[in-house]
């Protein structure tokens, strides 16, 4: 059986780090590990964001009437900062993340926070941080840009006060077992994720929660995680909890289409940019549970989990193993691709490294 959630990934925070010294690089997973310090801007009614200020890392004091706490107004949005062969270290295309959150701000009726505010928050977390980033090739320091309804309000409606947070964590591999290790996954029929109209291509916060449901039975059943399908029709594969999914069949991959349901993932874009580079045609469209099952190969992508196979896909009781339940070539050499770019190793596509 392959990898299930690293063990860390559920666990209370950790007392923070009395120094990144204290860090063994060797251990990280993805569990929270505290840094020394996050980046705050706000931005009250007259709609104008502050430039983002550093403070020591720490717990918030808010309303009980917050609108993020009532009513679920916030997004966040997850990226990577790494130490580059070079010695050097580099942001991943902070610009698409800049982009995705100003829209999901715009989905939750919460002002957009600048791209040259947010890109200069994120970078400020990360040089203030800098001890705290993994060496290279022991993982990454994963930044949480959140942006949250601060100001009380009772009646329904958008907060009058925002704040918009940077922080940060030393992270290395999201499953357990390392990061090639493939992942078994089952296809949810009972649940959906998301549906059309709705909140599904939005990083906001509450389209995480409902997932934990599901995501925990699935666990208990040995399974890594769920496959979720279309709202309407039960058919189709939409996305895992927290990556996108990819088939392969030849020479083709296919991967669901963004029709406003399916989070738009910066490594899934990403990667179909790289695979069509390697020569593969990428098709974005609707991908069935059947297609899925008579593909040579699949995997996900995301920030977190990076580039992961699958190992199986379970359906209605019936197990499909993938390549013997090891990684196919396909998604490793896109992972190796992927990464070696992220490392600094292989020549970037422009933007794509910031340092
Ligand atoms: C990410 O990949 O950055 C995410 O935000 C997914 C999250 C569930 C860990």
């Amino acid at each position: 059986r392959g990898a299930r959630l690293a063990a860390n990934v559920s666990t209370p925070a950790k007392k923070s780090a009395a120094s990144a010294a204290d860090i063994d690089w060797d251990a990280l997973g993805f569990g929270l590990t505290e840094t020394a310090f996050m980046c705050r801007a706000t931005c009250d009614v007259d709609g104008e964001w502050t430039t983002g200020q550093l403070e020591p890392y720490g717990d918030l004091s808010l309303s009980p009437a917050a609108a993020v706490l009532n009513y679920g107004q916030g997004i966040f949005e997850g990226m990577k900062a790494y130490r580059t062969v070079d010695g050097a270290v580099a942001v991943f295309r902070p610009d698409q993340n800049a982009k995705r959150f100003a829209e999901g701000a715009g989905r939750m009726s919460m002002p957009p926070v600048p791209e040259d505010v947010f890109v200069d928050a994120v970078k400020k977390t990360i040089s203030a941080n800098r001890d705290f980033i993994p060496p290279e090739g022991k993982g990454s320091l994963y930044l949480r840009p959140l942006l949250i309804g601060t100001g009380p309000i009772l009646g329904l409606g958008p907060a009058p006060s925002y704040d918009f947070l940077v922080y940060c964590s030393p992270v290395a591999s999201y499953f357990k077992g390392g990061q090639l290790t493939p992942i078994d996954l089952v296809v949810e029929e009972t649940y959906h994720r998301a549906a059309p109209g709705g909140t599904g291509s939005t990083k906001c916060v509450g389209n995480y929660s409902p997932v934990l449901k599901v995501q925990l039975k699935a666990k208990k059943e040995g399974f890594s995680d769920v496959i979720y399908l279309d709202a309407v029709n039960n058919k189709y594969i939409e996305e895992v909890s927290s990556c996108n999914f990819f088939a392969v069949k030849g020479k083709t991959i296919a991967t669901p289409a963004l029709g406003g349901s399916i989070l738009p993932g910066i490594t899934r874009k990403s990667v179909i940019e790289l695979a069509k580079k390697k020569g593969y045609v990428v098709e974005e469209r609707n991908v069935s549970v059947e297609e899925v099952l008579d593909a040579d190969e699949c995997f996900c992508t995301g920030t977190a989990v990076v580039v992961v196979p699958v190992g199986s896909v379970t359906h209605r009781g019936e197990k499909k193993v993938f390549k013997g339940g090891k990684v196919g070539e396909v998604g490793q050499s896109l992972y190796d691709e992927l990464t070696g770019i992220q490392a600094g190793k292989l020549e970037a596509p422009e933007g794509w490294l910031v340092n």
